[in-house]
């Protein structure tokens, strides 16, 4: 069943419920969405070639509506969200300098080390209450005026939206502060934009706003935007063909790619459109949780498709929740012991959502 491409045009998920088969409510993550029956159409019918080569036409296109859509000179297509960032990393830093980042950022938590073991550099997170870097607290850690003690910052990497920190959007006023303090310090800014579509929705923005001044962004095609694999990396001419080294360097010389670059092509398009209805569910899902005994949640601050809510007053740790409500057919993840998340996306609609929360409730409350 998985992967083939249905006759009548449904997705995987379509054809198992017009058949009975009720899928498990999946909130661990946004990556775990199906390709639409049109990703599939565009992926059997995608015009390919070699793009190690440079010569794949789908590929090509799907870099250049993304250097469009963020009004840059470039767009770089890579694996993973992981990969765009790692790239940034190396381009933008020497060997035994330092990378400030927001203490529960993907980059600090999530990326196997790859910064130290990739970049040579070592990482200075900085816990925030609300997961946004403001210039208040980056400036303390900024290492620039003592070169025989201290490794000198060589990067800032701001995450947009915030994932660990419950989906919280970044907003441009705070990021014009620190952009402009770094500019003058000559310190350059990567944006990990896996989520930037989200923030762009959430705020009623033009996601142009919020990626301007940054040196470089990363954005996932793979998680809200609906497609089954895919991120993308825009800059300058110059640091997306330097990317472009880094990458084969990586082994993410992909040949013909415009397979998975069509199914990107429609997520980009069409991805955003439909963002605010994972943000209604996300909040709606919050709501219900703020009633449940032991839950701590400020459902008024779920300003996008993810809910982080936390279990320090509940009788239950994280993973004994999260392994009850599998048993129940509801699938989330435990961050730590006292938190666990839920994430929103294309495949849960209003009424999966209302599942889950009849399954939260049974679970928290010993139903
Ligand atoms: C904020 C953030 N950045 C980067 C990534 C990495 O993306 P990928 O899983 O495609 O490597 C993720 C993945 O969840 C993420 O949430």
């Amino acid at each position: 069943m998985r992967g083939r491409f249905s006759p009548k045009g449904m997705t995987e998920v379509e054809e198992m419920e017009t058949r009975g088969v009720r899928s498990a409510v999946d909130l661990r993550s946004d990556t775990v969405t199906r390709p639409s029956a049109e990703m599939r159409r565009a992926m059997m019918s995608a015009e390919v070639g070699d793009d190690v080569y440079g010569e794949d036409p789908t590929v090509n296109r799907l870099e250049q509506r993304a250097a469009e859509i963020f009004q840059r000179p470039a767009a770089l297509f890579v694996p993973s969200g992981t990969m765009g960032n790692q790239i940034a990393v190396r381009l933008h830093t020497e060997p035994g300098q330092e990378v400030v980042c927001e203490a529960r950022t993907h980059l600090f938590n999530l990326e196997m080390g790859m910064a130290a073991a990739f970049s040579g550099v070592q990482l200075r997170p900085i816990a925030t209450a609300t997961g946004r870097l403001t210039w208040g607290a980056v400036e303390p850690a900024l290492r620039l005026a003592d070169p025989y003690n201290t490794a000198r910052t060589g990067l800032v990497v701001v995450e947009n939206t915030h994932n660990w920190a419950g989906g919280v959007v970044v907003p441009p006023a705070v990021t014009r502060d620190l952009l402009r303090e770094l500019k003058q310090r000559g310190v350059p800014c990567h944006l990990d934009g896996a989520r930037i579509f989200n923030a762009a929705v959430a705020l009623g923005l033009p996601l142009i706003e919020l990626t301007a001044g940054f040196d470089s962004v990363m954005f996932c095609l793979s998680k809200g935007l609906g497609a089954p694999v895919g991120s993308m990396l825009v800059g300058e001419q110059d640091f997306i063909h330097r990317a472009r080294v880094v990458r084969k360097m990586l082994g993410g010389g992909m040949r013909q790619a415009g397979i998975l670059a069509a199914a990107g092509l429609v997520a980009l398009e069409k991805g955003p459109q439909r963002l605010a209805e994972d943000h209604d569910n996300a909040r709606y899902l919050a709501q219900g949780l703020a009633t449940m005994a032991g839950v701590s949640l400020d459902a008024a601050a779920v300003e996008t498709n993810i809910v982080v809510f936390d279990l320090t007053q509940s009788e239950f740790d994280a993973a004994h929740v999260v392994a009850k409500l599998a048993e129940r057919n509801v699938l989330a993840n435990a961050l730590d012991r006292h938190h666990v998340r839920l994430v929103t996306h294309c495949d849960v609609d209003r009424t999966r959502c209302e599942e889950a929360l009849f399954a939260l409730r049974a679970v928290l409350e010993r139903e």
